[in-house]
């Protein structure tokens, strides 16, 4: 068991990554940081913007000029607008999955991340979390299950949130953002070096939970 300063959780859309950091954060007392919302926030604002994504130049220039916070509370602001909803719908994974191709881009996300997570004690959520942006963090976890109970899971989520979404709607766009997320050439999604890999296939968060707590010292 360690003690760490930071814990990273990598993985696929849908593998429960954010529901185990928050749940982390609250028990053992750390500040969750979820990077996707980052990149949320900046495919949101390129479209708010009417930018085409495949225009790098373009995608940059508003990504350099957006304001965003991340609140302890976990909302997300966009040019000082709390934008944490409209994020979240399948539209803004896909978007963010796209902006989120450009290297540049990954590095005002990256820079603003280790920024935040000076002197804290994190636990932070992504797809390069544990390999590329804190390649030293004492404590790595990748979550995965497989593509159709990743699916099954947001579209219970999307429904309940009232989105009027197929069930094979949502498998064609988790699989879109594997193949995005594994394949784009800069930090793409891989399983890091000491990761303690969790298939969370079939596993409650409770399961789950009581495997990653054998891992932290309290
Ligand atoms: O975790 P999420 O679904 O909110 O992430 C949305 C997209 O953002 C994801 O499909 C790829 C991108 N992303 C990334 O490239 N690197 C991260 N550390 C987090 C998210």
């Amino acid at each position: 068991m360690i003690n760490p300063r930071i814990i990273t959780i990598d993985g696929p859309a849908g593998a429960g990554k954010s529901t185990l950091a928050k749940e982390i954060a609250k028990r053992f007392g750390y500040v969750h940081l979820d990077s996707g919302a980052l990149y949320r926030a900046i495919g949101y604002g390129c479209k708010l913007a009417g930018v085409n994504l495949k225009n790098r130049e373009a995608v940059l220039k508003v990504a350099e000029n957006l304001k965003i916070e991340l609140l302890p509370d976990g909302r997300v602001l966009l040019n000082g607008k709390d934008v944490t909803e409209k994020i979240r719908t399948p539209e803004g994974g896909l978007l963010a999955s796209q902006v989120a191709q450009f290297p540049e881009v990954r590095e005002i996300v990256v820079k603003l991340l280790r920024k935040i997570a000076e002197g804290k004690k994190i636990v932070i959520d992504g797809r390069d979390a544990g390999t590329y942006i804190f390649p030293n963090a004492e404590l790595k976890i990748y979550l995965t299950a497989s593509p159709e109970e990743r699916a099954r899971r947001r579209y219970e989520e999307l429904k309940k949130k009232g989105f009027n979404v197929s069930y094979e709607q949502v498998l064609k766009e988790v699989i879109e953002r594997d193949r995005q997320d594994e394949n784009r050439p800069f930090a793409p999604l891989r399983v890091p070096e000491r990761a303690f890999v969790i298939d969370t296939t079939g596993k409650s968060l409770k399961e789950v939970l009581s495997e990653v707590e054998k891992l932290i010292d309290p």
